[in-house]
């Protein structure tokens, strides 16, 4: 694989940096909106007495259809930062819209709904049900979006055909393949139709070739339905399948780069 070379447009101005983001100018339309707009995020984690700073004034456009990393070095705050964007977190400071939900001034029901609703989760190590098939545990996540029965078991099969296992629908976890396996997570993310994937690491498990096959897969299914995904990854390589690169460093955020050349993409 080529290398892709990044031409970083380092976009974050003072006057973005402003507490300006009102959830409003962020619709939920299909095109050309923001998905996820952060603006003056911090995080301050308390254990006892003691304090931990793992987010500084993050200020954050993605947008929608896009497939946007973030990297980093390890506790530079990726996790933190994506739990925080995916309103499982919620920031001691700062402000976060999702497709206009403002998920900073939302209850925790609110915030569940919102999350049910809109995003799709993915994980390093799959968090699969290990009592399940591939099929049962897509079904289970659909059932909890409210789709049981016969049209949940159609929806669960539709769902590995896409990305590629229809023929493990019946398999356990432990007889599939890393790869395989982070597949059934993908088909289990897709339930609903999020409009956002959310995914932290999930080639880390991963040898290269399934590990690319996965991150292909989000691509075309980013392009292709025009969803978002925000990736966390120390994954070089996935640089190519990206379009945009948020590096944080010491719960700093470094640059936003747009990468231009795309082709070495496949
Ligand atoms: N619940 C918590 N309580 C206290 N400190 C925390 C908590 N969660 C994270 N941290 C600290 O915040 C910092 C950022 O953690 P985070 O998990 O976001 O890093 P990361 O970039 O995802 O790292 P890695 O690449 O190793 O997964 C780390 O120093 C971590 O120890
Ligand atoms: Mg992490």
């Amino acid at each position: 694989m080529t290398a892709t070379p990044i031409n970083f447009q380092v976009s974050l101005t003072d006057t973005a940096k402003r507490l300006d983001a009102s959830c409003d100018s962020t619709p939920n339309t299909l095109h050309g909106g923001k998905a996820i707009v952060a603006r003056g995020v911090e995080m301050v984690f308390q254990n006892g007495s003691q304090k931990y700073r793992a987010l500084k004034d993050i200020n954050l456009d993605i947008n929608q259809g896009e497939v946007h990393l973030l990297m980093g070095p390890s506790g530079s705050g990726k996790t933190t930062l994506l739990s925080i964007l995916g309103g499982i977190l919620t920031p001691t400071q700062g402000r976060v819209c999702l497709l206009g939900h403002d998920l900073t001034r939302s209850s925790r029901a609110k915030l569940s709904k919102i999350r049910l609703k809109n995003i799709g989760f993915i994980f390093q190590e799959f968090n699969l049900f290990p009592a399940l098939n591939a099929m049962e545990n897509v079904e289970l996540a659909l059932e909890m979006k409210g789709l049981k029965g016969r049209a949940g078991r159609r929806e669960a099969m539709a769902l590995l055909e896409q990305v590629g296992l229809a023929h493990k629908a019946k398999s356990m976890p432990r007889d599939l393949s890393g790869g395989q396996k982070q597949r059934v997570a993908i088909a289990r993310a897709l339930t609903g139709n999020p409009e956002i994937i959310m995914a932290d690491e999930p080639t880390a498990a991963l040898d290269s070739q399934s590990g690319h096959a996965v991150i292909s897969l989000l691509r075309q299914l980013a392009k292709e339905r025009n969803r978002t995904v925000v990736m966390v990854t120390h994954d070089p390589r996935i640089v190519d399948v990206a379009d945009r690169v948020t590096y944080l460093e010491d719960g700093m955020l470094q640059a936003d780069g747009l990468l231009q050349n795309r082709s070495a993409i496949h």
